[in-house]
């Protein structure tokens, strides 16, 4: 099993979760607004005819635990329905999952997730 986080752009929030929902391989997901800085650290800003740096920029982040073998499929989905081409649209991280137990029912692993 993997944990995929993607960090994404908030408004695209819903599109993402319309797509992942749309895939058989969808289980659940937990969202989480963010705080976060890419490669162009953050991002400057004109008001009032001053200039001030953004350090943070608001960024939503999803968490999926999936199969192994949805893994790409899930990664696609994400990459297709979060992208506009533009700076900032995020990341795509995987990890490993070590274990996944559904209290309710005891189930453990591939059968919990
Ligand atoms: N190496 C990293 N480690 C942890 N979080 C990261 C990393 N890179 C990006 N992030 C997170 O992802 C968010 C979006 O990153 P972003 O899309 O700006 O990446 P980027 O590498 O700067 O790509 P781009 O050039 O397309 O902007 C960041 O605000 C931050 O929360
Ligand atoms: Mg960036």
């Amino acid at each position: 099993m993997k944990q995929i986080k993607a960090v994404i752009q908030p408004e695209k929030l819903s599109d993402v979760r319309d797509a992942l929902e749309k895939t058989g391989c969808y289980r659940g997901a937990m969202i989480t607004d963010i705080m976060g800085q890419g490669t162009q650290k953050g991002i400057t800003q004109a008001w009032r005819g001053e200039k001030y740096q953004m350090d943070l920029i608001p960024k939503v982040s999803i968490d999926l635990v999936v199969r192994d073998e949805d893994v790409d499929a899930v990664k696609k989905v994400i990459m297709d329905s979060a992208r506009t081409g533009e700076i900032g649209d995020g990341k795509i991280f995987v990890y490993n999952v070590e274990e996944v137990v559904r209290i309710r029912t005891g189930e453990t692993g591939d059968d919990a997730v």
